[in-house]
């Protein structure tokens, strides 16, 4: 007889593998087909990898500071390699652990690629096997790739994508060129410059960043440039080719003028697509949104007992977006009412300082017809970014103007990420600007300007400015 689950798992990235430890939990017998590395690209070669370097690399932006704090430091040395073998450590150990779930929780992992041939079964055929499983529901969680642009040259070496930059041990390029200046271009430009490469970025849009709130790209552009990195917007990438003396050149149109710039790298962000290539079998294919399969608003495709969740359907393409439909879909199967929010769901980039969003920035509030409120703080008056050397950044929050009820909030500071969980629980439980500023937050602490932002509604904020009447 052929195996058989209740509930059969491709993908193990954090959609598939969060849903099959929660499916396992609620008592259904699950399987996980993984056809690369357990943990998906987030934790082999997206978040995990380029936040542990990124920690190292802050270390780096600490010590140059260090002088104007009392400590000064000779001989400082960057090993990449070692940093590289810490990244692959910290991977190995969160891939280990996730493994150590599986198994204290009773989920069979098969290693290989998954084809659905029907809607009960699904072949996995690895190096030396071929075999069929039956499946009472199919959850696909397969994820997505980078988008390579049909621009002339972008398979030559050294045009890489960030797979290939976190997944190679060789590629810390003296100079990077980054096309694409959207999240991943950005966290490998504050990367790639900390450990002391050029980088230059080169952005279609009139913005970098062109999804965030306008005040958050603006001071991100001028944070970037500040630190060195040159920043292209409104260009175009014409080709790339090779130049014996030069090294890669790239030509690109900027204000209806060609350029050409050169690199020893390029890297290519330009968005990830989602991942269905040879997922499906003749006799089954399920309804498309483009791209992305289309699933209803319980995660189920118009195949019946074949749902899907992550970045292979249409929404945020984030880790933490897709564990909580991996959730809530396993929830649904079982019968249950989904436990998760799904609408608010929190955006964070890993700069210097960080930034996260939740909810609605000022310019879509306005789209969508509300009369609002804002309120805002310059972190230059909070005590914890003054005493530990912060950069600039503020937080700000917008409210619905007659109930003062939370619509949305954007922080530019150390510490947003950490932060952002407090704002989003906000706007799910609907609470107001006065509910926000009604506890005690600590003293000194980044999170005492989220007070002072709920007060400036009222122009209240204590450690401001009094704003001048007119
Ligand atoms: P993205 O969609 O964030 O940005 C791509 C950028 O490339 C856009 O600004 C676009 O205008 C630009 N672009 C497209 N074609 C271009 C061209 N030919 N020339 C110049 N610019 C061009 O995609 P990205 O950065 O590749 O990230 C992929 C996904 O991964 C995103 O959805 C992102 O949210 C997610 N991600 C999230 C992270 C986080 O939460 N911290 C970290 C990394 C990725």
């Amino acid at each position: 007889m052929k195996d058989s689950y209740d509930i059969v798992i491709i993908g193990s990235g954090p959609g598939g593998y969060v849903a099959a430890i929660k499916a396992a939990k609620l008592g259904k017998r699950t399987a996980v087909i993984e056809k690369g590395d357990i943990g998906g690209t987030c934790l082999n070669r997206g978040c995990i990898p380029t936040k542990t370097l990124m920690h190292s690399t802050r270390f780096l932006t600490e010590i140059k500071l260090m002088e104007e704090a009392g400590l000064s430091f000779t001989g400082l040395n960057l090993d990449y390699n070692k940093l590289m073998v810490r990244k692959n450590e910290v991977v190995s150990r969160i891939r280990k652990g996730i493994e150590g779930l599986f198994k204290a929780n009773g989920v069979t992992v098969y290693q290989g690629e998954a084809k659905i041939i029907s809607k009960n079964k699904v072949r996995i055929t690895s190096d030396d096997n071929v075999s069929d499983i039956e499946a009472e529901n199919i959850l696909i969680a397969t994820g997505s790739v980078p988008v390579i642009p049909p621009i002339p040259g972008s398979d030559l070496e050294d045009v890489v994508t960030s797979d290939d930059l976190l997944d190679g041990d060789n590629r810390l390029y003296r100079k990077l060129l980054i096309i694409g200046g959207g999240v991943i271009g950005v966290e490998m430009a504050t990367i790639y410059k900390e450990l002391g490469c050029e980088v230059e970025i080169i952005e279609a849009m009139d913005r970098i960043l062109s999804g965030m709130d306008k005040e958050i790209s603006q001071s991100i552009t001028m944070g970037l440039k500040r630190k060195g990195i040159i920043v292209h917007t409104g260009a175009k990438v014409t080709r790339i080719y090779e130049d014996s003396s030069n090294g890669l050149m790239c030509e690109y149109i900027e204000k209806d003028n060609v350029k050409v710039t050169n690199a020893e790298g390029i890297l290519l962000s330009v968005g990830r697509r989602s991942n269905t290539e040879g997922l499906f079998g003749e006799d089954i294919s399920p309804k498309m949104d483009g791209s992305c399969i289309k699933v209803d608003s319980n995660f189920e495709t118009s195949v019946p007992g074949i749902y899907a969740i992550g970045d292979v359907i249409r929404g945020k393409q984030l880790a933490h977006a897709a564990s909580a439909q991996g959730i809530a879909a396993v929830e649904i199967i079982c019968g249950h009412i989904p436990s998760i929010d799904l609408d608010v769901i929190p955006s964070c980039i890993y700069t210097v300082p960080e930034v996260a969003s939740v909810g609605m920035d000022e310019a879509e509030a306005k789209v969508m017809g509300y009369d609002i409120k804002v309120g805002k703080y310059p972190m230059l008056g909070n005590s914890k970014t003054l005493l530990s050397m912060g950069e600039r950044g503020f937080i700000k929050i917008i409210c619905e103007a007659k109930s003062g009820m939370l619509l949305g909030a954007q922080l530019l500071c150390d510490r947003a990420t950490d932060m952002i969980g407090e704002l989003a629980l906000a706007i799910s439980k609907k609470l107001t600007y006065k509910d926000l500023g009604s506890i005690i937050r600590p003293h000194p602490t980044y999170e005492e300007a989220i007070t002072e932002a709920a007060e400036d509604i009222e122009n209240m904020a204590i450690h401001i400015m009094p704003k001048r009447q007119i």
